[in-house]
């Protein structure tokens, strides 16, 4: 979502005619697009204010713009730190290019937030939904050739009671289909091969015109059926038995539409899962699990977890632990529970659990899922797989070439694993076929054919 929000500002401030710099010192207007749902992503944010803070000395007339969650959460307060000139929310990104003109030419101070954002943000949809499908056609603003995020929803009503979600990005309000699919067929012409649809609760997506009610399930059909659109992602899903099998059934009718779920379980003790306001069991989740891998056998599965919420005991964490260990996941993200200023958690109990037992509790977590994530990735010797290309690998600059002199690259398979092998860059946002020579928990290793 942030990722989009990045290409969307960067993408409006072209169009407006400012050009990107390669380093903060050369530019006029610095643009900070933030995260709050863990405190560390707004320390950053922080401490990079305190640097430009710093440069201000020097050169005055640089904006400083600071856009998103933060932004949204902190408002009037932010507005006063000595390095920013302007604090603008998620749903007022499209003013961001003529907010940063105005403040070049008078130097001013400028607040962009939505006030009483849970009832304005479905009001508002007019002129965002304008934004969003000029700007996501912009190439540039993309970080990987060939694949684009396509926003479905906004916003989220869940309010699970840890997450800052629904207080800074407001009620959830989906897009119309036919929008997305004019996007979806422009991204194609321009050559986007994946699109990724996006929604806190992307499952949970509904929208009713002309007496119709149209499901993702509809939507995956309708993008991939664009041509040139080979392959269609979707997160983030919520563990919800309405509409799963239409989804599931989705992907076994388009081989267009990528066998990968993202469903976060966030714990595996019902009594933390209750505490969280996550309207599901443990088992109820593994059902889940259990019929997309009926449907689907080849399905991969991420899963996000949140250790160390107010109360979890030993008992919690090893619930967690088994759930982990038999939802067999190609991969998961962890993270230590971290306080939210105003959401449910944070005014019901004090942050008990201390952070070196989420320390301990994260690293051991990791350790689990990295063995069965080696064990997954074993089956994949020798097996060639199709993957996009997304560039050069993160290595490539210290990996020696192969003997054609091709870089290292790194692509992924419709499965979402990772995949490195040398190849011409010109394969950037191509496909290729790789025979995987060797692997590792995260990553497989292979030989370009063909
Ligand atoms: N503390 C830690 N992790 C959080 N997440 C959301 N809110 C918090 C929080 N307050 C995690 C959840 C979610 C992911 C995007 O971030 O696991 O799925
Ligand atoms: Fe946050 Fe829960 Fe909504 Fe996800 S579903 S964005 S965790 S409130």
């Amino acid at each position: 979502m942030n990722k989009l929000d990045t290409a969307l500002v960067s993408a409006s401030l072209r169009e407006a005619g400012f050009g990107l710099t390669d380093t903060v010192k050369d530019a006029d207007a610095v643009v900070i697009n933030t995260c709050s749902v863990r405190e560390h992503a707004e320390a950053r944010v922080l401490s990079h204010l305190g640097h430009l803070k710093h440069l201000k000395k020097h050169r005055p007339g640089v904006v400083v713009a600071v856009v998103g969650c933060m932004a949204q959460r902190l408002g009037e307060e932010l507005l006063a730190h000595d390095a920013v000139n302007i604090v603008c929310g998620p749903i007022q990104i499209p003013k961001i290019a003529e907010l940063i003109t105005d403040a070049l030419a008078v130097n001013g101070k400028e607040l962009a937030v939505t006030e009483k954002i849970r009832s304005k943000a479905g009001s508002q949809s007019d002129s965002l939904e304008r934004f969003e499908s000029v700007f996501s056609g912009d190439g540039e603003g993309r970080s990987v050739p060939g694949q684009a995020f396509v926003r479905v929803m906004r916003g989220c009503n869940n309010f699970c009671t840890y997450c800052i979600v629904p207080y800074v990005r407001g009620p959830e309000v989906c897009r119309p289909p036919e929008a997305i699919l004019d996007q979806v067929k422009h991204l194609a012409d321009q050559g986007v091969k994946q699109v990724t649809l996006l929604g806190q609760t992307v499952n949970a997506y509904q929208y009713e015109s002309g007496g119709k009610v149209r499901s993702l399930a509809d939507l995956l059909h309708m993008t991939a059926d664009v041509p040139g659109i080979e392959w269609v992602r979707f997160v983030t899903s919520y563990p919800d038995p309405a509409f799963f099998d239409d989804i599931l059934q989705a992907m076994v009718d388009s081989p267009r539409i990528c066998n990968y779920l993202h469903m976060p379980a966030q714990s595996g003790s019902d009594r933390i899962l209750a505490a969280m306001n996550r309207h599901y069991t443990a088992s109820a989740y593994l059902d889940l699990l259990a019929r997309a891998r009926e449907v689907v056998p080849e399905i991969a599965v991420a899963g996000d977890f949140i250790v160390g919420f107010p109360g979890e005991a030993d008992e919690d964490f090893e619930a967690t632990v088994d759930l982990v260990r038999k939802a067999q996941y190609r991969n998961c993200f962890i993270f230590k529970y971290s306080p939210r200023p105003g959401t449910t958690a944070d005014q019901r109990h004090a942050d008990t659990v201390s952070d070196e037992v989420k320390q301990h509790r994260n690293v051991a977590l990791l350790a689990v899922q990295e063995e069965i994530s080696g064990q997954l990735s074993q089956a994949f010797l020798g097996r060639t797989v199709k993957v996009l290309v997304e560039g050069l690998s993160k290595k490539a600059h210290v990996n020696a070439t192969d003997e054609a002199d091709h870089p290292q690259l790194v692509g992924r398979t419709s499965t979402d694993y990772i995949v490195v092998f040398n190849g011409p860059i010109s394969l950037a946002g191509q496909f290729a076929d790789v025979t995987i020579d060797d692997v590792s928990p995260l990553t497989l290793f292979g030989k370009l054919i063909g």
